[in-house]
């Protein structure tokens, strides 16, 4: 009952969600879940349940969110932020503070990011407000906790953490003097008076966000932010989304790994990224890949692999969720290199050719991207982020056909997932 058009066309109106984006399996177990748990039979009896209440239409979009988040993630564009805020306060001859939003800020990882990193920088708390906003309320209010556990701090360098937190049970609890720099409320992006009686914002973070909605939406969210965003603001997005902001007339300010874009050209654009659909994956899913040994592909090398000593004893398991740490925290050339250790040294996985896609497709290098899934999805035919970013980019390059075909051997390959996870 769940593959029902009425589903899909219910979320993206309200949240802006793409079904061709995150795949029909997510929607459709979403409904399954609501529709169990309001004990209906059918997809009529659940629809009318879902239109005669507000709670439940809440519910079905908490089911399907994607609240994926952590502290300081891609951490350049904070160091970026901490810079420009201090240039900008200058500008304004500190007249008044500076307003910062962080839209979507899912549990409160982004806003709280924000400012500790202008604490960090000397900034006073009278020089800036940061306002976070979420679409799910259950996000919210976590956020307004305030109580992490380990998995939202992934970075490498969390220092942060002792200077910002005190350990609580099995937790950290988040010091009021960055607490009190932030106000959060629930908001929808898609909201046509959204904030409309708030003077612009000097910085704007949408990140991984877009990349949830199909390009109408996109376009449309887009005016929303460019009124957002204070004419000699900052907007800051996600890895993915460059391509996009760049279509759209937005100039990238130059400082790699930042993903920070102006209204303005302020420097040499940096080549951006063409339209990848999703974030990069989180160290934490990364699939229990074991190298298979399997009988060599025609792709790979003839030669004896040159053999690294460091890279030989390492664990190759270790090793795919390093490049996944290294790629998320937007070290993109030494992602890059530890994926090309790991072929010289390992038998080829399919992760490994994914990854190098999509740092090539982050690096705007189309063909190159397009050689990786590929690569990838020969090792592995059903491997679903490759399937998905390989679509993208043949729908960027207007083969719509070949998206679709692609589209659709993911979709069957997350129902078959799905009924097995069943069983
Ligand atoms: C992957 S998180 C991104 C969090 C953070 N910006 C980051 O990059 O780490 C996506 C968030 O978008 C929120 N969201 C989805 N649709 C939304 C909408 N229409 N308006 C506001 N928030 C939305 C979800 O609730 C979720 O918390």
């Amino acid at each position: 009952m769940s593959s029902d058009q009425r589903f899909f066309d219910f979320l993206k109106e309200r949240i802006g969600l793409d079904v061709t984006s995150v795949g029909p399996a997510i929607i459709e177990r979403a409904v399954r879940q609501r529709s169990t748990a309001t004990q209906t039979q059918t997809a009529d009896e659940y629809w009318r349940v879902l239109q005669g209440s507000l709670d439940e239409q809440q519910a079905l979009i908490e089911g399907v969110i994607v609240p994926e988040t952590w502290f300081f993630r891609y951490p350049e564009s904070f160091a970026t932020l901490a810079k420009l805020a201090t240039k900008r306060l200058a500008e304004l001859n500190n007249m008044r503070a500076l307003r910062i939003l962080s839209l979507p800020c899912s549990t409160g990882e982004e806003p709280y990011s924000i400012a500790m990193a202008l604490l960090d920088a000397g900034l006073k708390p009278h020089q800036f407000k940061v306002e976070g906003m979420d679409v799910s309320p259950l996000s919210v209010e976590k956020a307004r906790r305030a109580l992490y556990g380990k998995n939202s701090f992934r970075g490498q360098d969390i220092a942060f953490r002792d200077r910002h937190f005190t350990g609580e049970n099995d937790g950290y609890r988040l010091s009021t003097r960055v607490l009190d720099q932030v106000r959060l409320q629930v908001g929808n992006l898609l909201d046509p008076a959204l904030l409309a009686n708030e003077p612009p914002y000097d910085f704007v973070f949408c990140r991984n966000l877009l990349i949830y909605f199909d390009q109408a939406t996109q376009k449309q969210v887009f005016e929303v932010l460019k009124r957002l965003t204070h004419v000699d603001g900052v907007l800051f997005i996600g890895p993915a989304e460059g391509s996009l902001l760049g279509r759209l007339g937005m100039r990238s300010i130059g400082i790699p790994q930042s993903f920070a874009f102006s209204r303005q050209s302020m420097a040499v654009p940096e080549p951006v990224p063409l339209f990848v659909p999703t974030p990069l994956p989180v160290p934490q899913p990364v699939r229990n890949v074991v190298p298979p040994q399997v009988a060599r592909r025609p792709f790979t090398r003839t030669t004896p692999p040159v053999k690294i000593a460091k890279v030989a004893n390492t664990d190759a398991s270790t090793l795919l969720a390093s490049i996944a740490t290294l790629a998320n925290e937007g070290k993109n050339t030494q992602a890059r290199e530890a994926c090309e250790s790991y072929l010289r040294s390992h038998e080829p996985v399919a992760q490994v050719f994914y990854w190098l896609g999509l740092l090539s497709d982050v690096a705007g290098n189309v063909l190159q991207a397009q050689g990786f899934y590929r690569k990838a999805l020969y090792l592995e035919p059903q491997h679903p982020e490759a399937l998905m970013h390989l679509a993208a980019l043949l729908q960027s390059q207007g083969d719509t056909a070949g998206a679709r075909r692609l589209q659709d051997r993911a979709a069957r390959s997350e129902r078959a997932a799905d009924s097995e996870r069943k069983r």
